[in-house]
């Protein structure tokens, strides 16, 4: 299989159309970006880590029967995907408080949340990614009550499963931001990434932060920190 034309290119990954019209070839990018885009620098290395870091993350929830749309790793920062027609939504799950969360609701940083808390944000560039509850998602027209109900469910076993696959290489999961989409029969999935530019990792020993708020905050270079990650997986799973 060979990518054919661009179809998109987005801050981290550009995607290309194949020969098969159901399959994506997704080549991920050297380049951090913050502030929605307002920020961006080239970045030697990320690329391929987080190509390996959703790889491997994206196998382990099929095995635990979490559907998603990865197909295979095709090279160092290639792989591809199945084609959904993407739901615009960021749906991000809380177990800390951090980020915007703390900031919005004066819940310090680092307290632990009694239940996982779980958001939508509209995906729109023009919008700034706004936060909407249910009530806009079906104004919006974004996805039906199923489908609402189908993202809540499958969003909290995905939880669960990160969670645990996290604690077992001493990692806390603080919070994370995925996406689901369509397949051609209606079946929805999840898509996209889960890499330390979609998740707030902490260390369980140190509280240090093995993800992209290295970069949003200044605190040192981002490359060592996803290969830290990265490490720790394949040491866990290889
Ligand atoms: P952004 O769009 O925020 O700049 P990316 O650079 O990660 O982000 O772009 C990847 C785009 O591909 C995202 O808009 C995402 O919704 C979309 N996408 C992810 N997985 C799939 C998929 N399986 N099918 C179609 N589109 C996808
Ligand atoms: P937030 O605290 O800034 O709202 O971010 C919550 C989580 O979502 C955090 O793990 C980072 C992730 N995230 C993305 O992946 N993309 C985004 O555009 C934003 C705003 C957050």
């Amino acid at each position: 299989m060979k990518p054919k034309s661009l179809l998109y290119e987005g801050k981290a990954k550009r995607l290309f159309e194949t020969d098969d019209p159901q399959i994506l070839w997704v080549e991920y990018l050297n380049q951090a970006t913050a502030l929605n885009g307002a920020r961006k620098d080239a970045m030697d290395g990320k690329a391929s880590l987080n190509n390996e870091i959703t790889a491997l993350i994206f196998e382990q929830l099929k095995r635990a029967n979490l559907q998603n749309h990865f197909i295979k790793k095709i090279s160092k920062c290639e792989q591809l995907v199945e084609k959904l027609e993407i739901i615009p939504l960021e749906v991000v799950i809380r177990n800390i408080s951090a980020g915007s969360f703390a900031k919005r609701l004066a819940i310090p940083e680092g307290k632990p949340l009694e239940f996982p808390v779980l958001e939508f944000y509209y995906k729109d560039d023009d919008l700034d990614d706004p936060f909407i509850n249910d009530d806009h998602v079906k104004i919006l027209n974004l996805a039906s009550n199923q489908e609402i109900e189908r993202i809540k469910n499958e969003a909290y076993k995905i939880n669960k499963a990160l969670s645990i696959l996290f604690e077992a290489i001493d990692i806390r999961l603080v919070d994370f931001k995925i996406e689901f989409g369509r397949r051609a029969d209606g079946t929805v999935l999840l898509a996209d990434e889960i890499t330390p530019d979609t998740c707030r990792l902490w260390d369980k020993q140190t509280d240090e932060h093995l993800d992209k708020d290295v970069y949003r905050r200044n605190l040192g270079d981002l490359v060592p920190v996803y290969q830290e990650v990265l490490n720790r997986l394949n040491k866990r799973f290889d």
